[in-house]
């Protein structure tokens, strides 16, 4: 019997090493699959799969080789903002170097103001991969959402360069989980985000980007270590901006030889101030898109020159398209300050439940002097049907016998000017105020 109710020692040890190597090819494959495979979240990333470095060896070897650059080649910042992300820099460039504690970024501002160059730049400046994730991503992925999301961490973990993990446009999945209505699986996501992200990191730095980071989770608001302002160019950067994508787009192709382009004679640092101040309220993105237009019109005109006349007809149009954008933006804030918060119907029936609600009481409706101290007198105000309205109610009069004196002096002075009292008000029989 006894035999028979224990097994033999050779199915246990059986038993026990099929399950060993069930747990260890899982462990491998998750290994595997944390280092090799980009996770679905990621949308862009400088590292490179071992598929990527089989099939373009030679870019593979390049991007091996590259040297750190300048984090603020081409980013044109206001010399205050460049000092604080030119130290952003070189402090993640030394915490790299001795495998410290990286810092989170939040950095916000208005669209196209160089938040997600510059965060390319930090990552490959400071020599650190980066990747790209992208805030909207993650409210489609549903369930699947928290599973995607430890992905990322563990494949960030298993970089050896340490990770940038940008999250663009953060505002659409770090959203208050208390007041804004979320899913729940957007909810556990972004818990899985929060606890994956509890303690600073020498593995990864987080730099979330946003347009509108009030409306970050508390706890995200937490996890942050620098919040960097991306403000729109002023006059200056304007200036540098027109001149450097004048020179990307226009000036470079054309002396480049090869380009069908040529740029007719004019002053073009002249050209470049005047456009500066046109471009007034103007982005980086808008001012690089003009470099383009400037381009496009030369590659479509007949001999492929470039003329002064066609620069401004370009400046022209995206100085109106730009009063256009501008005219939208305003029209949907009016829209926004104009509708009333939402309110929770009221019964029919109960006072209010037709009109409007939360308005505020015209000035002569205030309580009136003797309303106020009716009932530190403990005496009675009539109601406003009782006798005349227009002098002001000011028949007052004693509500028991131990105030009654009192009462009537209040009451006489109070009806001096009061012509029209009528002697037989009598007060209600309860005493409370009217
Ligand atoms: N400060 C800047 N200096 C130089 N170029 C800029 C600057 N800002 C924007 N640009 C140009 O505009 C493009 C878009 O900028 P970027 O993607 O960094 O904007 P963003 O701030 O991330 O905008 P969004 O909030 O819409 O994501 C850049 O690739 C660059 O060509
Ligand atoms: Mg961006």
């Amino acid at each position: 019997m006894l035999a028979l109710a224990t097994p033999p020692h050779g199915l246990t040890l059986l038993a026990v090493g099929v399950y060993s190597a069930r747990n260890a090819t899982a462990v491998a494959g998750r290994y595997i699959e944390a280092r090799l495979g980009k996770p679905s979240l990621v949308r862009e990333t400088s590292r490179f799969t071992v598929a990527e470095a089989i099939k373009h060896p030679v870019k593979t070897a390049r991007r091996l080789k590259s040297k750190p650059q300048d984090a603020l080649e081409g980013v044109v910042l206001n010399p205050s903002l460049e000092e604080r992300v030119r130290d952003i820099a070189i402090a993640t460039r030394n915490t790299r170097q001795n495998n410290g504690l990286y810092r989170n970024i939040l950095m916000y501002g208005p669209p196209g103001t160089g938040k997600t160059l510059f965060a390319k730049k930090l990552a490959m400046h400071s020599g650190m991969d980066y990747a790209i994730m992208t805030g909207g991503d993650v409210a489609p992925m549903g369930r699947d959402g928290v599973t995607a999301m430890h992905k990322v961490f563990d494949w960030a973990g298993t970089s050896r360069r340490g990770l940038l993990l940008f999250v663009d446009e953060a505002d659409a999945f770090l959203r208050k989980r208390a007041t804004e209505k979320i899913s729940e699986d957007l909810r556990a996501t972004l818990n899985a985000f929060l606890y994956r992200t509890g303690e600073q990191s020498n593995k990864f730095m987080l730099v979330l980007a946003s347009n509108q980071p009030e409306q970050f989770d508390w706890a995200i608001n937490d996890r942050i270590d620098e919040i960097v302002n991306f403000d729109l160019p002023g006059l200056e950067e304007r200036e540098r901006l027109v001149r450097l994508y004048f020179d990307k787009y226009v000036l470079e192709p054309a002396t480049g030889g090869r380009q069908r382009m040529k740029l007719a004679q004019f002053d073009y640092g002249k050209k470049c101030s005047e456009i500066a101040k046109r471009t007034e309220g103007m982005s980086g993105r808008e001012i690089s898109k003009l470099g383009v237009a400037w381009q496009a019109a030369a590659y479509s005109s007949e001999d492929g020159i470039l003329t002064e006349a066609m620069i401004d007809a370009r400046v022209d149009d995206a100085v109106k398209q730009h009063h256009q954008k501008m005219d939208w933006l305003r029209g949907e804030e009016e829209a926004k300050s104009l509708t009333p918060p939402p309110l929770s119907p009221l019964p029919a029936g109960v006072p209010g439940s037709g009109g409007k609600r939360g308005f505020t009481l015209p000035l002569k409706d205030t309580p009136r002097a003797e309303e106020a101290i009716a009932p530190v007198l403990d005496i009675n105000l009539p109601s406003p049907s009782d006798g005349d309205q227009s002098a002001g109610g000011k028949r007052i009069d004693s509500t028991g016998p131990g105030c009654e004196a009192e009462a009537k002096t209040v009451k006489g002075d109070l009806n001096q000017d009061d012509g029209e009292r009528k002697p037989d008000q009598t007060p209600p029989k309860d005493g409370s105020p009217v």
